[in-house]
């Protein structure tokens, strides 16, 4: 779906600050940021008051973890120049804002959402028995609404936040979006486009209502981003007229999700903080090496000797992310015909990670060494966010009736 805002599209992502990062992350989640801060406006934050939600009774955690999660980012290649990066709550509106959803979202909607039960059981040693934690999803909504973002990078498990999202806002836009003479104020708007553009929008419309055709929709919108003539509340009239008839106050954002591999763990499985297998980005080589070197590996090959099959060691999946097709099939050869040791087998990947952290490691050390350049760049990121971030609410107060005069 194409964003209300036509000065580009919209991408918006968090991250919750709970520790350092690491090699997880970096392939599940950031190199597909620094893909996408090139492709489009990109904001993102430090989603602290998230990890509030789980970690209220211990914030220094929190706290700790901002910069040296904003570090990482830095040094990966996330740049200050090509994305906004800010920290939530240093821009209060996104609390506003949910506020103000909360209103609207009714109670079944939060329970139903599957993280809710779900974490609550895994994380049963906190007491998560809150209203902040049951209305971290709408906290949520509220991030992406507030910067109209248009594409959400989010992994799988956080795909129904996004589908609750796009309830909430077309509750919110089908409560605040009606007037009393929306047809009288679409029909002037839609003359507004000029003779040839009016008779485009009516005809696609059709198709689109009439048909369900949702190539014309998209058309449709693409015709309405590029209008110059037409004001802010015009455009958004137009485009909920597309569907219903009332404005679209807030857009409907969609979830992108992340393409990359998942990054294996040091023993097999995801790698996770909370599963005790991962490679810091900052971990000095003689700690990353020595635990390549003491993963466990396929267990029928006790000796030099013994044969053994890639699927069932933990070494294999980092080949498929580091090594070529070559290296690879020497592998696969070496470990079935017990030709080659798994410590040979090992070191490729010892190469492969230490070469990949060697710049990393530097360019963190080197932002760490300069406080100040690293929060000149949060406070330059907070600054263009609450831009945005103000622009929003005043739309949002007007439509809920909250701008008065006194
Ligand atoms: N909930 C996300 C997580 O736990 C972090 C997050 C907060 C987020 N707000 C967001 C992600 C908005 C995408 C968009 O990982
Ligand atoms: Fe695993 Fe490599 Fe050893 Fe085979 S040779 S068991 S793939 S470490």
């Amino acid at each position: 779906m194409l964003g209300l805002n036509a000065q580009g599209r919209r991408v918006l992502s968090g991250m919750r600050p709970t520790g350092r990062l690491h090699l997880g992350h970096y392939h599940g989640v950031l190199k597909n940021w620094i893909r996408l801060q090139h492709e489009y406006e990109c904001f993102f934050f430090v989603a602290d008051w998230h990890a509030l939600t789980t970690e209220y009774e211990t914030p220094g955690i929190i706290q700790e973890s901002v910069w040296d999660m904003v570090i990482d980012w830095l040094a990966v290649g996330v740049s200050p120049n090509a994305a906004n990066l800010f920290i939530q709550s240093h821009v209060p509106e996104h609390a506003e804002l949910h506020l103000l959803l909360s209103m609207v979202t009714p109670l079944g909607w939060l329970e139903r959402v599957p993280t809710y039960k779900d974490q609550q059981e895994k994380l049963r040693e906190k007491d998560l028995d809150t209203y902040g934690f049951l209305g971290y999803p709408l906290l949520q909504s509220a991030d992406i609404l507030i910067y109209k973002a248009e594409l959400v990078p989010v992994g799988e498990d956080q795909v129904a936040h996004i589908e609750l999202t796009r309830e909430v806002t077309r509750r919110f836009n089908y409560l605040y979006g009606r007037e009393p003479d929306f047809a009288a104020k679409v029909d002037t708007a839609i003359k507004k486009m000029g003779k040839k553009n009016a008779k485009l929008y009516s005809e696609l419309r059709k198709q689109y209502q009439e048909q369900g055709d949702h190539e014309a929709l998209s058309r449709a919108r693409a015709l309405l981003e590029v209008q110059q003539n037409v004001t802010l509340g015009d455009r958004e009239r137009l485009f909920g007229y597309l569907e219903g008839e009332g404005r679209v106050v807030l857009p409907e954002p969609q979830a992108l999700l992340t393409p990359t591999a998942k990054m294996p763990g040091l023993d097999g499985q995801k790698m996770s903080k909370s599963y005790h297998n991962t490679i810091g980005l900052r971990e000095s080589a003689d700690s990353v090496e020595k635990k390549i070197r003491t993963m466990p590996t396929d267990p029928a090959r006790v000796r030099r000797n013994d044969p053994g099959d890639p699927d069932k060691c933990p070494v294999w999946p980092f080949h498929e992310v580091y090594s070529s097709d070559e290296v690879k099939q020497w592998v696969v050869t070496g470990c079935r015909g017990a030709g080659i040791g798994c410590l040979d087998c090992k070191q490729h990947i010892v190469d492969a990670v230490l070469t990949e952290l060697a710049p990393i490691r530097e360019r963190a050390e080197q932002f760490s060494s300069d406080p100040k350049l690293v929060r000149n760049i949060i406070a330059e990121g907070c600054e263009s966010a609450r831009a945005v971030a103000r622009s929003t609410m005043e739309e949002v107060r007007t439509a809920m009736r909250l701008e008065l005069d006194i």
